[in-house]
C-alpha cells in the first residue's frame, strides 16, 4: 500500500510571490543564504531593519530580557514601557506626545483612526490617492487599493484626494463630518511621493479649524529612515497623532501610536494583549540607543547625499525619488527583471512599489558609502544593455 504523504502535509496559505532565496543569517547590511552566499541587503526586509541585522547591543538586550521576563500583560506595571517612552521623546523631540504600544503598522493606524473617531464623535476619513496604511479593517479602508479590500471593509466612508490638492481638502473638511485626515510622511508602497510643505501646513491649519485630527503615518518613513527622526518634521508641523512600526523594532514586531497631549485617554479606550510587552520594549529601546550612539540620523543623511550623487551619473535614470535612505530610482521600463538580476547575479536585495518603474532602496541606516558604490557598480552592469 502506498501512502500519499503530500496530502498529509499542512500547506502554507500561499499569498506571497517568493524570490528563490532563503536567508538564514544576517549581520549588519548583509544576509547569507543556506549555501553561504552573501547578499547586500538594500531592502532591509521592507524598511524594517534599521540598525542592522544581529546588532550586538540589540541581540544582547533582547537575550537578557528573554532570560529574565519575556512577557507579562498590560494589567500590571511595566517600567520598560516608560523607559522606552523617555528615550523616544528625547530622540524624536516629540516630548508633547503620549505613547500607546501595539504590534504592527496596521494596528497602529487602526488605533489612530479609532482614537480620532472617539475624540471627534465622527466617522468619515480623508486619505490620499496611492496611499497604503495596512490590511486590517479601517487601515485597509483608507488604503487606495480596491484589490485588497474585501466587502467587509467597505463600510467606512473615505474620500481619497490627490496629494497637494488644497481646494478639495478644504471643501471636504468644511462639511464638518471628518474625524481624521491620514497621510504618509512619504508614500512608501505607493512609490515615494511626498506632499509639499505648503500642503502639510494647510492640512494642519484646516484640520484645526474644522475639528479634525491629523494622523501622520510614519510607519515606513519614521524612526530615522529619512535622516530626520520623522519625515514630517522637515515641514514644521505638529500632527495630532503619529503612527510608527517597521524600523521601530529592527525586526521585532512592535508598533506605536504617539498621541498629542491635548488629547486625553480614558481607561479601556484602547488595548492589546501583546502590545508593549517586555521583549518589544527592550528591542525598540536598543534601536534608539544605536541610533543615538552611532549617529545614524546624520549618517543616513550623508550616505543619502552620496547615493544621489552617484545616481545622477546613470544616463538611463529618469528621476530620483524620496529622501534620506527611503529612496527610489525611476526608469522608463519596469524594474521587475532588474530586481531579479540584482538578486540572482549580483546578490543584492532591492525593493519595488506600485510604480512598476521604480527601484526602491531601504537599507539599514548603517549602510556605508562603499556598499552604495558596490550597488551602483552592479546596477551599471545590469543597465549596459538598456539604451540611455
Ligand atoms: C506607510 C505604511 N503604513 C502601514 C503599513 C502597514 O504595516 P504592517 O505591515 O506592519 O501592518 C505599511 C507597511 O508596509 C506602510 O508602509
Amino acid at each position: 500500500m502506498t501512502t500519499d504523504h503530500k496530502d498529509n502535509n499542512m500547506k502554507l496559505f500561499d499569498v506571497y510571490p517568493l524570490y528563490d532565496v532563503t536567508p538564514i543569517k544576517g549581520e549588519g547590511v548583509y544576509v547569507w543564504d543556506e549555501k553561504g552566499t552573501q547578499y547586500l541587503d538594500l531592502y532591509g526586509g521592507h524598511g524594517v531593519i534599521s540598525i542592522g541585522h544581529a546588532h550586538p547591543h540589540y541581540v544582547e538586550s533582547v537575550n537578557k530580557q528573554l532570560a529574565s521576563l519575556g512577557f507579562y500583560s498590560n494589567a500590571v506595571k511595566n517600567p520598560l514601557q516608560e523607559q522606552l517612552a523617555q528615550k523616544l521623546g528625547k530622540l524624536s523631540g516629540c516630548t508633547d506626545y503620549q505613547l500607546f504600544l501595539c504590534n504592527s503598522g496596521a494596528e497602529a493606524n487602526e488605533n489612530a483612526l479609532k482614537l480620532a473617531s472617539f475624540t471627534t464623535g465622527r466617522s468619515k476619513v480623508i486619505a490620499f490617492k496611492n496611499s497604503f496604511h495596512g490590511r486590517t479593517s479601517a487601515a485597509v479602508a483608507v488604503t487606495d487599493n480596491q484589490k485588497i479590500q474585501a466587502p467587509i471593509n467597505n463600510n467606512l466612508e473615505v474620500s481619497f484626494l490627490e496629494l497637494n490638492d488644497a481646494e478639495s481638502l478644504k471643501n471636504e473638511l468644511s462639511k464638518g463630518d471628518v474625524c481624521a485626515v491620514i497621510i504618509e510622511g512619504i508614500q512608501g508602497v505607493g512609490g515615494l511621493d511626498e506632499a509639499s510643505t505648503e500642503f502639510f501646513k494647510t492640512l494642519q491649519s484646516e484640520c484645526r479649524v474644522n475639528g479634525t485630527l491629523l494622523i501622520l503615518d510614519e510607519i515606513q518613513s519614521g524612526f530615522g529612515r529619512t535622516g530626520d527622526f520623522f519625515a514630517f518634521q522637515k515641514h514644521g508641523i505638529t500632527p495630532d497623532i503619529i503612527t510608527m512600526a517597521k524600523g521601530m523594532g529592527n525586526g521585532f514586531p512592535i508598533g506605536g501610536v504617539l498621541i498629542h497631549n491635548m488629547h486625553a485617554p480614558w481607561h479601556g479606550m484602547l488595548g492589546t494583549t501583546f502590545g508593549g510587552n517586555h521583549l518589544a520594549c527592550v528591542a525598540s529601546a536598543a534601536v534608539l540607543d544605536a541610533i543615538e550612539e552611532e549617529g545614524l540620523l546624520q549618517h543616513a543623511a550623508e550616505v543619502s547625499q552620496h547615493f544621489i550623487k552617484e545616481a545622477k551619473t546613470l544616463p538611463q535614470l529618469k528621476k530620483i525619488k524620496g529622501r534620506g535612505l527611503m529612496l527610489g530610482l525611476e526608469f522608463d521600463f519596469e524594474v521587475g527583471d532588474l530586481r531579479k538580476q540584482l538578486i540572482y547575479e549580483h546578490h543584492m536585495f532591492t525593493g519595488g512599489s506600485n510604480n512598476k518603474n521604480l527601484l526602491r532602496i531601504l537599507p539599514p541606516l548603517s549602510v556605508t558609502k562603499e556598499q552604495i558604490n558596490q550597488f551602483f557598480n552592479a546596477l551599471k552592469q545590469c543597465l549596459i544593455t538598456v539604451p540611455s
